[in-house]
């Protein structure tokens, strides 16, 4: 029997026998999107953890994500199996810089985006993710000042699509900082019959607004959640697309809509944390029970609040 099918195996007995749930984004590698019980964003895998029934929630992402599903469901085991599956976006803002800017700033409302600590979330008045931010901004009163962080591009693009002013956080993500106009450009010159779908963390977001608003230049872009491209490509008549996000959301791409061609950005948008998660660590995960996302009941009571905010807002 080959290796990997050994493992898929395993993991399917074991995840019987202790009735868990693997839960994985989107990013996470083509085999273990394949093995998982759901496959999602953001917003659909912590929807899924408000309502399984599981004993057991393995999650094949990164650190936050675990986190955020152990706040929603603090008497279920929240398993990751690589604690190095952090995220540069969640580390681009620390406790003590958003207190500073809480003080600066202390009538304005807070709004996270869902990569960030549970600490942050717990200072937060709001979270949402990168298919609810705008939904989340119209829910916040005119009258009142938006702190937004940590992704500067997902706060510009719901300030821009609320025309509201909002103060932003300078943080990004280190793979969709670098999907940029130059790259886009080149891969719009190249395909130029694609339909364009964009991740709003990518720093090519930026003009794409721009230019959807004054020159009417981007009506075959897109801007959605990486579950957001997957249901889009679905319904959209399109048979080529650009891809502006990390390369995994390509298999479930394919998945969901095998006769069309997908063109990534950039071949090398790839997460590196998303990546750690392998079967062997999935089976392992599964069958030491390890390694285990606790989160402070004192941090946990307070950051369900904006999390339980983000989850009524769809
Ligand atoms: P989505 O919620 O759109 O899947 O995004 C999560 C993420 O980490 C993007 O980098
Ligand atoms: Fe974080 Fe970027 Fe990886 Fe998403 S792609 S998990 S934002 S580092």
């Amino acid at each position: 029997m080959l290796e990997k099918d050994f493992y898929v195996e395993q993991i399917k007995k074991l995840k019987k026998e202790k009735n868990a749930v693997i839960l994985a984004h989107n990013y996470e590698r083509p085999e273990i999107q394949d093995v998982a019980d759901l496959v999602g964003d953001s917003l659909g895998l912590s929807q899924e953890a408000s309502k399984t029934d599981a004993s057991i929630i393995v999650f094949c992402g990164v650190h936050f994500m675990a986190e955020t599903a152990k706040i929603i469901s603090p008497n279920k085991k929240v398993l990751l199996p690589d604690v190095d599956a952090g995220c540069s976006l969640a580390d681009s803002i620390t406790i003590e810089q958003l207190r500073i800017w809480k003080k600066e700033n202390p009538n304005a409302v807070v709004v996270s985006y869902v990569n960030t600590t549970a600490e942050i979330k717990s200072e937060s008045d709001y979270c949402c993710t990168s298919s609810n931010a705008v939904e989340v901004v119209r829910a916040i009163p005119t009258n009142k000042d938006i702190l937004f962080l940590p992704d500067r591009y997902l706060g510009n693009y719901a300030a821009a699509v609320t025309r509201r002013e909002i103060n932003v956080w300078n943080g990004s993500c280190h793979v969709h900082e670098k999907i940029g106009d130059i790259n886009l450009n080149y891969a719009k010159r190249k395909y130029p019959n694609a339909e364009i779908l964009v991740h709003p963390e990518c720093s090519c977001s930026s003009s794409c607004i721009h230019k959807s608003a004054l020159f009417k230049d981007c009506k075959n872009t897109k801007i959605f959640s990486t579950s957001g491209m997957v249901n889009y490509v679905k319904k959209s008549d399109a048979s080529e697309f650009i891809i502006a996000t990390e390369t995994g959301i390509i298999h479930q791409l394919k998945k969901v809509a095998p006769e069309k061609k997908y063109r990534p950005v950039s071949k090398d948008s790839i997460c590196e944390y998303m990546k750690l998660t392998t079967l062997e660590k999935l089976y392992n995960s599964l069958q030491k029970e390890v390694f285990e996302v606790v989160v402070p009941e004192t941090i946990a009571k307070k950051a369900i609040i904006p999390i339980k905010r983000m989850l009524e807002i769809c």
